[in-house]
């Protein structure tokens, strides 16, 4: 277990009109652990991740990667750096196989896309290499040939990971990864999430509604209420938490863990 901050939030705040979103949030993400946030929906937990990611910039406060400063550094360059995302809602072009979903990802990497030259046979050989294992990363090679709109959500999902991955992060945040999925397929989208930290040595921030598996996955956690932070903790001090049982969980969630 890392003790240097990877990622770390100094009191940012972001607001939209009168609302505030996210007020005063301060979180540090330990290199090498897996870090959750939790809270009510509209807790501000996406806004949070944004401000985090450079879809948009704080309103306050300052946010830093690997010891620099980030707070208004272009999205784009955040990703150059090592930080990778996923949406809440899905971002992939669906009409394309699963393969090209994830070669545009490996070719913008390389810095192959834009470029008017097609890549020649060598550099193509290892961005095919490249897509193979990151595909075998999250057991999607049988599916590389489909059109991702004919896979079912879970492998989309993985897909999409995928994606993430490609740009080779170090950080990788993860916006409810299992929404809306089957109790089966949300196991194979834990076991991948332990496996970017397990097999891959990453670093993963995720937010998740699903008690049992922040619970089970997470090394500390996070909650945010009303856009504040309520509470910080491992996943007993968590669960052992009045303010956090009163607010959000339901005793009985907790109970059963
Ligand atoms: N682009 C926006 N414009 C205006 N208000 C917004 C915008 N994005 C979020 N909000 C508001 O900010 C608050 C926090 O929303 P946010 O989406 O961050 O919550 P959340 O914790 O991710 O919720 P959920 O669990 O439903 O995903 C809510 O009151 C929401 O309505
Ligand atoms: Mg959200």
């Amino acid at each position: 277990m890392g003790s240097t901050l990877l990622l770390e939030a100094q009191e940012v705040s972001k607001y939209f009109g009168g609302v505030h979103a996210c007020e005063g949030v301060s979180l540090g993400v330990r290199e090498g652990t897996i870090h959750a946030v939790i809270g009510p929906n509209g807790a501000g937990k996406t806004t949070f991740f944004n401000a985090l990611s450079g879809f948009y910039y704080p309103d306050r406060g300052r946010v830093f990667f690997d010891g620099e400063e980030i707070t208004r550094m272009p999205n784009w360059r955040r990703i150059e750096r090592g930080m990778g995302r996923t949406f809440q809602t899905p971002s992939i072009f669906p009409e394309l196989t699963v393969h090209d979903n994830v070669a545009l990802g490996v070719r913008s990497k390389a810095g192959l896309a834009f470029r008017a030259r097609p890549p020649s046979g060598e550099q193509q050989a290892v961005l095919e290499r490249r897509v193979d294992e990151l595909l075998g990363f999250v057991n999607l090679v049988r599916f590389k040939e489909r059109p991702v709109a004919e896979l079912s959500h879970g492998s989309q999902r993985l897909c999409e990971i995928a994606m993430s991955l490609s740009t080779e992060p170090r950080l990788v945040l993860l916006d409810e990864p299992m929404a809306g999925l089957a109790e089966s397929e949300t196991e194979r989208i834990i076991s991948v999430i332990r496996g970017l930290h397990d097999r891959l040595g990453l670093t993963v921030l995720f937010v998740e509604h699903n008690m049992r598996v922040v619970l089970g996955l997470a090394e500390m956690i996070t909650v945010l209420d009303r856009g504040r932070i309520l509470a910080e903790g491992t996943p007993s001090e968590i669960a052992a938490n009045e303010a956090v049982r009163d607010a959000y969980l339901g005793k009985e969630v907790l109970e059963r863990v």
